[in-house]
């Protein structure tokens, strides 16, 4: 009896000792840049830091897909039309790179699905407030791609091999419709009066959502820290947000539009503009469910889900079928293929 304990003490004592010293190799990785691919031995707080956060982005972008897609048919002319339709199909295309991402972590993607459609994984706050006006599609592209891309390009250098790689991609076509936002309100600011003033009204809205996006302070961020030990996290929320305000002064002062924070101000001796207090209740109560769409948000993407179930069983019945042929024709042709030229 004494033996066995005494056995497993020491086993124990060695699995930690052998988990501590993979952990400390998988940190000086970490520190010397180097890629993590899904083969890699990583520690399980890793895994489940980047399933959690990479898993919200795909959530953001499929979820992201809806204000937007209810303007696609009310969009002003057939140009317009074609471009909205584009950039909210790269939106989706945007979930399926990151899906996949995730999936490299070993989850599934109906296990990913299932979290959302049950309420127990986030998406972005900023896709719970309503498209009232077009002006709002040029705010969004403009805004909200603007800080997506501020965020999102610091992730191109993340730790993580598969979804550094797969934000490579979102980053370039997210540029393309931060441009076309800003292409929308540049032609409201310079058309008539009421369509400036539709800018105007569009920009007071959603301003403070869009500092939003960049989640709590780093004071109260939970999982900052840990996230920038293992090199997900390359600049911090507050940091990526101050950047965000820095670059977007300029362009609003371009379009003759105006930042609806009168506390905003140029700090010389900071080189930053100091900017006002978020409105961290609305915040939290937009995350937890509270927000003004998000019943609806979640209840369009359930019965979009369910609608289109038929066209994945579809597909996935055509793969086998593919798959079956592809196997019966290399069966069929193995006596030719199995040939050894040396014996004959
Ligand atoms: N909306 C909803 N939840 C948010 C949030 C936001 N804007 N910001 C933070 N949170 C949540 C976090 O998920 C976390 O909750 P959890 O513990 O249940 O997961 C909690 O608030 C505390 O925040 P932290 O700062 O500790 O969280 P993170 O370290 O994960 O930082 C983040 C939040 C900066 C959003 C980070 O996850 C991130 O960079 N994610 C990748 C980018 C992303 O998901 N962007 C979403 C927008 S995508 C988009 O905009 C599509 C484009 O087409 C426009």
């Amino acid at each position: 009896m004494y033996t066995q304990s005494f056995d497993t003490q020491t086993n124990a004592k060695v699995e930690r000792a052998n988990s501590d010293s993979r952990e400390d190799a998988f940190l000086a990785r970490i520190r010397r840049d180097e890629k993590i691919e899904p083969q890699d031995w990583m520690p399980d707080a890793y895994k489940k830091t980047l399933v959690r956060q990479i898993s919200q982005h795909a959530h953001s972008e499929v979820v992201g897909m809806l204000p937007e897609g209810g303007w696609i048919t009310r969009a002003p002319s057939l140009k317009r039309k074609e471009i909205l339709l584009a950039k909210v199909q790269d939106e989706g295309g945007h979930g399926l790179y990151l899906y996949s991402a995730a999936e490299t972590l070993g989850v599934t993607r109906d296990e990913l699905v299932d979290a959302l459609h049950s309420g127990k994984a986030k998406y972005s706050s900023i896709f719970n407030y309503e498209t009232k006006t077009w002006a709002d599609i040029g705010i969004i592209g403009w805004l909200v791609d603007g800080a997506a891309i501020m965020n999102q390009v610091p992730l191109c250098r993340c730790s993580y091999g598969p979804y550094a790689r797969a934000m490579i991609r979102i980053c370039k076509e997210e540029s393309f419709h931060q441009r076309q936002g800003f292409d929308i309100v540049h032609a409201l600011c310079k058309g008539a009066a009421a369509q400036k003033a539709m800018a105007q009204e569009s920009l007071n809205r959603w301003w403070w959502p869009t500092l939003m996006m960049f989640g709590p302070h780093d004071s109260d961020s939970t999982h900052s820290g840990q996230a920038a030990e293992y090199g997900i996290k390359r600049l911090s929320n507050d940091e990526l947000r101050q950047k965000f305000v820095d670059v977007t002064v300029a362009q609003a002062e371009f379009l003759g539009l105006t930042i609806p924070d009168p506390a905003l101000v140029w700090n010389a001796e900071r080189g930053h503009y100091d900017f006002g207090s978020i409105d961290w209740d609305e915040f939290w109560k937009v995350v937890n469910g509270e927000g003004p769409c998000n019943e609806s948000r979640m209840q369009d993407r359930v019965s979009a889900f369910e609608n289109g179930r038929w066209v994945r069983e579809a597909a996935s019945a055509h793969a086998t079928k593919r798959a079956e042929r592809a196997l019966a024709a290399v069966a069929a042709k193995a006596p030719v293929t199995t040939h050894d030229p040396v014996a004959a």
